[in-house]
């Protein structure tokens, strides 16, 4: 009976979604429900430790569930670049900054081997749940380290093996391949932090500093 219910729940939703169009369909595949439960956003950017005026990138923006929090942490005199490789997701972007006025978000529709980014000015290269989207992954990262800043860090929180959806579909990437792939492209870990149970977070600096 429960069974039964769930079902015809699940069936709903899925048809409300698909009649909702494909970009809403993925904002929903990238948000799971109840989210913020356990991705603990706020204290995600909180320990990012970011300054007003910070010049930010969100690599793999997807539906933007951290851009608008990055930009609310750097406010006004900051900037928040939203990548991402999907013109739906960016598109979708455009129309959320214009409709909600917000003016320090700039959408970029970047390329999957160059976010497009102005070199030398990211302050911050956070991306989230993209990791293991990215191609050639150190020398990827090793050309991000001309769009960083001098004292420019690199922010990853990647799903780890611990919960089904990344398991089963093989959506993440071990913390050690991380830091492996990440120091051979010339980064040094600064910090790792474990309040997420699903995912690695890991910021980098440039090695040497
Ligand atoms: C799983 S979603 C994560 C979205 C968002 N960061 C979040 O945490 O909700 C991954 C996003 O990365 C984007 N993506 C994949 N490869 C990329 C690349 N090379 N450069 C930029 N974005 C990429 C996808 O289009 C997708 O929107």
């Amino acid at each position: 009976m429960l069974c039964g219910v769930r079902r015809a729940v699940a069936s709903t939703l899925l048809v409300l979604l698909l009649g909702a169009g494909c970009s809403t369909w993925k904002r929903c595949a990238y948000d799971g429900f109840g989210r913020d439960r356990w991705q603990q956003p706020e204290r995600v950017v909180s320990e990012l430790g970011l300054s007003p005026g910070d010049r930010v990138a969100d690599l793999g923006a997807g539906g933007g569930y951290f851009t608008f929090r990055l930009a609310q942490a750097v406010g006004p005199t900051g900037l928040v670049y939203a990548v991402d490789v999907d013109e739906e997701m960016t598109s979708y972007l455009e129309e959320r900054v214009a409709e909600e006025g917000v003016g320090n978000v700039r959408v970029v529709l970047g390329r999957f081997e160059d976010p497009l980014l102005p070199d030398g000015t990211i302050d911050l290269l956070f991306t989230s749940n993209t990791y293991h989207h990215i191609q050639e992954r150190p020398a990827y990262f090793r050309r991000i380290l001309d769009d960083l800043s001098p004292d420019g860090r690199l922010a990853i929180l990647e799903l780890n093996d611990s919960s089904w959806f990344p398991r089963t579909f093989g959506h993440q990437t071990s913390r050690e391949q991380i830091v492996s792939e990440l120091e051979s492209a010339g980064y040094a870990l600064q910090r790792q932090l474990d309040f997420i149970e699903r995912q690695s977070f890991l910021i980098f600096t440039r090695a040497g500093r």
